[in-house]
């Protein structure tokens, strides 16, 4: 067969907007290789076939950004629907409405408290501690929201999330837990917000369907590299250690284990997802995912719901690579990977595994547009070198 003009390993995000671009704008004809049986990357949704409810198979995925030209390209493929994320709280058999904000202080604390009256609570709390002299991750956050708050709502939720206890964990892990003095409880605060209206693999497969772009399942790259590399333009967006062999050491990652259990009820918490913040609950969330789509109630099997647990550990050979740990260890691999990076001939690394960077679904596209106005179309259009 014919070389393809570009190679792209992988159809996440960030892959397809490659992908899309350079058959789109360039003409160009593309071959992306997908070790998996479905495109999509970690967005990939299925119907649960049984209750005919989305189901995010790597976890819970809502779409939002406050980028107009993400926006926009987006909505090339598909449209939103108005859905608003909220997220809930289980401590103590009470459930609290979250991010922190004025309906949980005043649950928590057992009295109405004016924004003002919050504000000087917390202060008052959370001067404890003075930031600058925070040593862990438990020092930082008792001195920006005070002991109470964190002893219920960071203290046991981090510990699962990280394995780990918070008093061993990085100050520099958070820099921020915002409180807000309103009560606004909205989950994200960008400009735009909702969810694929006819999900994410209907989105996601209108991106590939170009006549240019040819997506090849169960592929993997590191099983045909010898066809393409050195000898056509290559975006990888896999592991970038796993390009190297690891020969700088593997890069650590969390994972979470996903439990999926239809249940015999219409509705078992009544929105999409609650935190459990107690430590001795061993997961740290249930999604129930028929509440991100109230509008398609009547397309619902009645009766059953869909939900999953999640648990949190850090990632081992084999696991899903989720969120980057970042070490000091990782920052200095992740140095040396760069550098190899940089050198590989014909190879563009992006995404969140070929850069080793939590990146959110709008992040993934902006930052692919990017690298398709930066490094791409200057290379396919006026033969600029590709590095
Ligand atoms: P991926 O989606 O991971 O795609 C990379 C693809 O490369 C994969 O399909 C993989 O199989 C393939 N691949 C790797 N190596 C090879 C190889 N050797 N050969 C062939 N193929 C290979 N973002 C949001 O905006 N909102 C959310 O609510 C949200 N929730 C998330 C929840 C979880 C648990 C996780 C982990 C992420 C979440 N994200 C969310 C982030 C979102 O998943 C990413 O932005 C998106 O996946 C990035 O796309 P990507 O293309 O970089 O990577
Ligand atoms: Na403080």
């Amino acid at each position: 067969a014919p070389l393809p003009d570009l190679v792209i390993v992988g159809a996440g995000l960030f892959g397809l907007t490659i992908a899309e671009r350079c058959a789109e704008e360039l003409g160009l004809r593309v071959l992306i290789l997908e070790r998996r049986h479905h495109l999509g990357g970690n967005a990939y949704s299925e119907r649960d076939p049984e209750t005919n409810v989305e189901v995010h198979k790597y976890g819970a995925h809502l779409f939002h950004t406050s980028n107009e030209r993400v926006w926009e390209y987006a909505n090339r493929f598909t449209s939103f629907t108005d859905y608003r994320h909220r997220v809930f709280g289980k401590y103590q058999g009470q459930v609290y409405s979250l991010p922190m904000n004025l309906a949980l202080i005043n649950q928590f604390f057992g009295r109405s408290h004016t924004p003002d009256e919050a504000r000087a609570l917390i202060a008052e709390q959370s001067s404890e501690i003075a930031t600058e002299d925070a040593s862990n991750l438990e020092e930082k956050a008792i001195s920006l929201i005070g002991r109470p708050l964190y002893e219920a709502f960071i203290k046991g939720y981090t510990a699962k999330q990280w394995q780990t206890d918070p008093r061993e964990l990085s100050a520099d892990i958070i820099t921020r837990l915002p409180v807000r003095y309103t009560f606004q409880n909205g989950w994200f605060s960008d400009t735009y917000e909702g969810l694929p209206t006819e999900g994410y693999t209907a989105w996601l497969t209108k991106m590939a369907d170009h006549p240019n772009i040819e997506v090849r399942l169960e592929t993997d790259f590191f099983e045909v590299a010898d066809d393409y590399k050195g000898k056509v333009p290559i975006v990888y967006t896999g592991p970038v250690d796993e390009y190297f062999a690891n020969s700088e050491g593997r890069l650590s990652w969390r994972t979470v284990d996903l439990e999926e259990s239809v249940v015999d009820t219409d509705d078992f918490q009544g929105t999409g997802v609650v935190n459990y913040n107690d430590q001795d609950v061993p997961y740290t969330r249930i999604i129930e995912f028929k509440h991100f789509h109230p509008e398609r109630e009547r397309t619902h099997l009645p009766g059953k719901s869909v939900i999953v647990h999640e648990y949190s550990r850090f990632a081992e050979e084999g696991d899903e690579p989720y969120y980057p740990v970042n070490t000091a260890d990782d920052r200095a691999k992740l140095l040396k990977y760069r550098e190899l990076a940089k050198a590989e001939p014909m190879v563009l690394f992006g995404g969140r595994l070929g850069t080793y960077k939590y990146l959110d679904m709008h992040m993934a596209i902006g930052s692919a547009l990017s690298m398709y106005d930066n490094k791409l179309k200057p290379h396919f259009t006026e033969g600029a070198e590709l590095t």
